[in-house]
């Protein structure tokens, strides 16, 4: 079938299995047994498995490491993606989504989409003929996901029964770092302000695994933390939100006096962009620069999986 795992990031928790599945072979393919960084880079130009493959890339919001690594993981691979913002295509003039599903279709063997409503990567999907990856939407960023586990699994050893905390905001990230981290064996605890707590219908499924918390209290979420993870206050769509959002969100910072609380070897997360002072304070993202731009390139590694697994034979 046309519709790939990765354009499914659930909707029912039927669904979540496509995200384990997708986790698990990124976990086998890129991160096979104990390969490091830099062995990781030197098989960049190795294999051209995607030889003469296009990946169109559509663009509704900005990005700098998500479409730097597909175009970059494209290249790698022996194929080519092509930048496409939504501010030059007809589909940014009004042109229907299927329309452009069709007809994006016969020239290209994948697409992936970063956009607001996740029904629109949906209704690519359906539409298209060749596979559709979420590059993110308004509610999942599975290939953010991909190469957090990667990072996490690099620097702790195992994914099965790390403790991981949350702090913010119960948006894209938190929706599929649940999803994700509870597939994966891991136990997982969010706070976040009340009203803005994660999808009922995901927090839900993930308590029936007894490995799932939401609170309010971010030192509770981070007691005994392995793995610290936050992102923006305001996500991209919530500009006119960001006063008010500062406001609410006081308090939901990743800073020394949580570090205090988490174990004493506590890894820091953040996908990236940072806001220094919001959601992290500039000394705890310095002191964990290390983990956070691994996990950065980590997405050059994971996106490779992800296509070979989406664009090859
Ligand atoms: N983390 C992430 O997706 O970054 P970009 O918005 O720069 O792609
Ligand atoms: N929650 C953020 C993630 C950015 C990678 C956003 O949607 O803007």
């Amino acid at each position: 079938s046309k519709l790939v795992p990765l354009a499914a990031c659930p909707h029912s928790p039927d669904n979540v299995k496509t995200v384990e599945e997708i986790g698990k072979i990124k976990i086998d393919q890129v991160c096979i047994g104990s390969c490091t960084n830099s062995s990781l880079q030197d098989m960049r130009k190795v294999a051209h498995i995607l030889k003469g493959k296009t990946l169109g890339m559509i663009f509704e919001k900005s990005s700098t490491r998500t479409r730097v690594s597909f175009e970059v993981g494209m290249y790698d691979l022996g194929g080519m993606g092509l930048f496409l913002s939504s501010r030059d295509l007809q589909i940014g003039r009004g042109e229907p989504v299927e329309d452009t599903a069709r007809v994006l279709s016969r020239y290209l063997d994948g697409i992936m989409i970063r956009t607001y409503k996740h029904s629109d990567v949906e209704e690519l999907a359906e539409y298209a003929q060749v596979p559709v990856i979420n590059g993110l939407t308004d509610d999942y960023h599975p290939t953010q996901v991909l190469a957090d586990l990667i990072t996490i699994k690099e620097h702790k050893g195992h994914l099965e029964g790390i403790k991981f905390a949350y702090v913010g905001d119960g948006n894209n990230m938190t929706h599929s770092l649940i999803v994700g981290g509870i597939k994966m064996g891991m136990s997982v605890s969010v706070a976040c302000p009340k009203g803005y707590t994660p999808d009922a219908e995901i927090m839900k499924w993930a308590e029936q695994t007894g490995r799932f918390t939401c609170t309010d209290s971010v030192l509770e979420a981070a007691e005994g933390a392995d793995v610290l993870y936050t992102d923006v206050w305001a996500s991209m769509g919530q500009e006119s939100e960001a006063e008010k959002r500062r406001k609410i969100f006081q308090g939901y910072q990743i800073n020394k006096d949580v570090m205090a609380v988490a174990a004493k070897d506590a890894m820091v997360m953040h996908c990236l962009p940072a806001h220094r002072g919001e959601e992290i304070t500039a000394e705890v993202l310095e002191a964990h620069a290390n983990e956070i731009f691994d996990e950065a390139e980590n997405r050059l590694h994971s996106q490779k999986a992800v296509l070979v697994k989406c664009l090859g034979q």
